[in-house]
């Protein structure tokens, strides 16, 4: 009843579509989400009901997800590996509980949702519960399932959205995903080169970049009427990039109907390199060149194994990243970033691309065929 009368008052303003405004509003919605959360680079969850006991005795955390929530838990996932010495497994919601997950009271379960409703993801955290895991949620609705069965909640804080794929739920996700993972880390002990304070004051920076890329309209819509009459489009990326990829390919199938599939650069050479042909879009987010020379420069190499089979090559760089320019048939700037936090710069051309490869197909972004906001069924 409340995401009715929200979504009732809701309304879209100067923009045609409700995904292109809820694009828009995603600098507001990270800001929000760490907004009382994140002070002076040092980050505090009291939402989350965690002792610093309760932190400290943890022994493994387990992502539970679907569709684009997922893939923000993948997200999470490298953050908290990389500034804890906790191990990290994320899971579809809907094969959790099928098998036998070995869970304990120092297991932390993260479930991931926006409308704290999915059945998929209320089975699977039931079943923690039951194992006698300690739960909380990530979640956008107050008062949701999910969040009133969590020991805790992390809110993010995107307010409603029309739009039935995911997009400003999905950034404040990610954004929430690096505040749980910053706090582990500050109640453990960092474990990690990377300077936490560094990580979390670029984090409060990204507002900001990301408002930057909000520019990025015209060149997308320019190069989505060139690429509308494809039958599918590939996206690649390595580490934090990759699950960015699976979002753009989740969002375009969603959006667009196209067959749109993401690959871990590195498994390109294992079989996808045979769908590989004359015209064939790939999509590459590229790692930092500066941050990360050496995943940088196998994306090189991946970006001209598909280019001399003649791929179209759209390449996601950051600022200032020259070398892509000789490889990529379309090159989209994003602002540079701490690499950690790249994902939520580098999806926002890609939920943009989407948008307009959408629209340019005649579909409905705000309503696509088969799917509803919130899947309440198994
Ligand atoms: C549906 C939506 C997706 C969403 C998924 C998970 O399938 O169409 O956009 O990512 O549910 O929803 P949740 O509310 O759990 O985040």
């Amino acid at each position: 009843f409340e995401l009715e009368r929200d979504a009732a008052s809701v309304e879209k303003g100067d923009y045609p579509y409700f995904m292109l405004k809820e694009i828009a509003e995603q600098p507001q919605a990270v800001a929000d989400t760490l907004a009382g959360s994140l002070v002076d680079g040092r980050v505090s969850l009291p939402g989350l009901g965690l002792s610093e006991q309760c932190i400290r005795e943890l022994t493994s955390v387990v992502v539970i997800a679907c569709g684009s929530s997922y893939h923000a838990g993948l997200i999470a996932q490298q953050a908290i590996e990389r500034w804890t010495d906790l191990p990290v497994h994320v899971e579809v919601a809907s094969e959790f509980r099928y098998r036998e997950p070995k869970l304990r009271s120092t297991t932390l379960v993260v479930a991931v949702s926006q409308s704290g409703e999915s059945m998929d993801t209320l089975m699977a955290l039931r079943h923690a519960q039951q194992a006698g895991a300690t739960v909380v949620s990530i979640c956008n609705t107050r008062g949701s399932s999910m969040a009133r069965e969590s020991h805790g909640v992390l809110y993010t804080e995107a307010g409603t959205e029309i739009g039935v794929a995911a997009t400003k739920t999905f950034l404040t996700q990610v954004a929430a995903g690096y505040l749980l993972a910053l706090h582990l880390a500050g109640v453990r002990g960092g474990q990690t080169t990377d300077g936490l304070i560094e990580v979390a004051e670029a984090l409060a920076d990204i507002p900001r970049a990301a408002r930057q890329l909000l520019a990025t309209v015209p060149q997308l819509r320019a190069l989505a009427a060139s690429l509308a009459d494809r039958d599918a489009v590939l996206f690649l990326g390595r580490q934090l990039g990759y699950p960015v990829a699976m979002e753009g390919a989740l969002k375009l199938k969603e959006l667009a109907y196209l067959h749109a599939e993401a690959f871990a650069a590195g498994e390109l050479k294992h079989g996808p390199i045979a769908l590989i042909e004359d015209g064939l879009p790939v999509v590459v987010v590229m790692p930092s060149a500066s941050q990360q020379p050496l995943l940088h420069e196998k994306m090189m190499s991946n970006i001209q194994e598909v280019r001399a089979r003649g791929a179209v090559t759209v390449v996601i760089a950051e600022q200032g990243d020259e070398s892509v320019d000789a490889c990529a048939d379309a090159v989209v700037r994003m602002p540079t970033t701490h690499f950690m936090l790249a994902p939520l710069l580098a999806s926002i051309p890609l939920q943009i691309l989407t948008c307009e490869l959408a629209l340019a197909r005649g579909c409905d972004v705000d309503q696509p065929r088969n799917l509803a906001k919130s899947v309440t069924v198994e």
